[in-house]
């Protein structure tokens, strides 16, 4: 069919300010084109993330409204951490405020100096936490992963041979091994069942946990419910159970995958680790039955968690992504196949092979989208990875811009207008010029690093 259904009605809206394109290109230019600059009202269609940008339901909302906000032993609490054990059988449950503060709580205590925490893709926060301890994070995803044109139906599978072999070498300085699903960095790609049951097995072999950094992990099942072998008949939640059965721990931004707005955790078996988690969580996040989070929020993950699971959301979600890739194809627009679960990625520097990678293709591409339609999107590229934790600059893997879609957000009209304007980009993307850095913070620089277009 060529319409997406989307599920659900709307009931609230919010406005959208129509802007112009000279406003729009004096916009950008006072924010020196770094799209986080931008106030979110000057744009149009915000494709920014898919992070904390979920439309909440009635639900939800009810849920909200049953929030109890005691200070210590909150029912909030208790209905959260049923909701998630339901879905991730793990014996400590720990809310955080966010997904990063789960990260950084779990990699104070394992990581630091002379460490290696290997991964299919560490995102960049994850990659931040990480480095942040003096530790190294290692990026093992499969090479088809890093091949925005191979049709590998698992593309953020870890490399199982590299991953035996760093263990076996280095094994004393990997405190864990993680698994990101899906793979943001790289493509919002799955991870297999076989993989995830692969990469526990190894890691076990060498007395190492498995912790999964689980932020999408229902288009993940949705993803293995489709194309791995065997698994068609069964249930989404099976699956779910499934995948995080095998790990030892998990992170988690509720952000995604919870259709919440806030909100984290991190979840555990080692009971001894667990107990450190929460006398840092008191020092830095809050007591352990609310870590950041207000009761009411707590609610709104445990509303969300059970309908993130629904198949006919995630069949919906699903061809929202497939109908902007496919219909991005069409025009010529090269993207990583297969279409992720939460974003279509273009493949930028095959996109503008006039602009190499340290002029930032995927950064021209995103100022002209904004340009041209008031669309907002994200370089994840050599702007984002670029600068290597030992000062160097160096092109990323792939210079991708993500569509993120938000859930439950944007119509299939909003979509057919973000298709017309790739259009109007295809028409004169020979004309595009790259950029150069003319500011950057010391770490996670795409957030706040100012650029200039280049003449030629
Ligand atoms: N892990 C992954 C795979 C993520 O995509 C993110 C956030 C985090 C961890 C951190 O979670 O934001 O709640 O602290 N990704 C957002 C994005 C920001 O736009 O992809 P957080």
């Amino acid at each position: 069919m060529k319409t997406i259904f989307e599920p659900f009605r709307i009931k609230v809206v919010e406005p959208i300010r129509i802007t112009r394109q000279d406003e729009r290109e004096k916009l950008i230019r006072s924010v020196h084109y770094n799209l986080f600059g931008l106030h979110s009202d000057d744009v149009m269609i915000d494709l920014l993330t898919d992070s904390g940008t979920s439309a909440m339901s009635a639900e939800q909302w009810a849920a909200i409204h049953r929030g109890d906000e005691s200070y210590a032993g909150s029912p909030s609490f208790y209905r959260f951490e049923r909701a998630v054990k339901e879905l991730m059988p793990f014996e400590h449950v720990i809310p955080t405020h966010q997904g990063r503060a789960a990260e950084a709580i779990l990699f104070a205590l394992t990581a630091g100096q002379g460490r290696i925490v290997p991964s299919n893709t560490h995102f960049d926060t994850t990659r931040g936490n990480v480095e942040a301890t003096g530790a190294t994070a290692l990026d093992l995803v499969i090479a088809e992963g890093r091949d925005p044109t191979s049709t590998h139906p698992f593309k953020g599978n870890i490399d199982l041979d590299r991953l035996e072999r760093l263990l076996a070498e280095k094994g004393d300085q990997v405190p864990l091994v993680m698994l990101t699903v899906t793979n943001n960095a790289g493509g919002g790609q799955p991870v297999s069942l076989e993989n995830i049951r692969g990469a526990a097995t190894v890691a076990h072999a060498y007395k190492k946990p498995l912790f999964i950094d689980g932020c999408r992990f229902a288009e993940n099942a949705w993803f293995i419910k489709q194309r791995e072998p065997g698994q068609g008949e069964r249930s989404v939640q099976e699956i779910v159970r499934e995948m995080f059965g095998a790990a030892d721990g998990m992170t988690m931004s509720a952000k995604k995958d919870a259709f919440a707005n806030i909100g984290g955790w991190l979840a555990l078996n080692d009971d001894a680790l667990a107990a450190a988690a929460r006398r840092r969580l008191i020092l830095t996040e809050g007591f352990p039955t609310y870590g950041g989070l207000a009761g009411r929020d707590l609610e709104a993950i445990a509303q969300g968690l059970k309908e993130i699971v629904d198949e006919n959301y995630l069949r919906y979600r699903a061809a929202t992504n497939a109908y902007l890739g496919t219909r991005l194809q069409k025009m010529g627009v090269p993207i990583v196949v297969p279409v992720g679960g939460h974003a279509v990625f273009v493949d930028a520097r095959a996109f503008l092979p006039q602009i190499p990678p340290l002029a930032y293709p995927g950064q021209a591409l995103a100022v002209a989208l904004y340009v041209q339609g008031g669309i907002r999107a994200c370089e994840i590229g050599t702007v984002m990875f670029g600068r290597a934790a030992d000062g160097e600059e160096r092109p990323a893997a792939m210079d991708l811009v993500r569509l993120a879609m938000p859930r439950r957000v944007y119509t299939q009209s909003h979509a057919d207008y973000l298709l017309d304007v790739f259009e109007e980009i295809v028409a004169q993307k020979d004309t595009l010029r790259g950029y150069r850095i003319r500011s950057e913070p010391p770490a996670l620089r795409h957030f706040t690093a100012e650029f200039e277009p280049l003449s030629s």
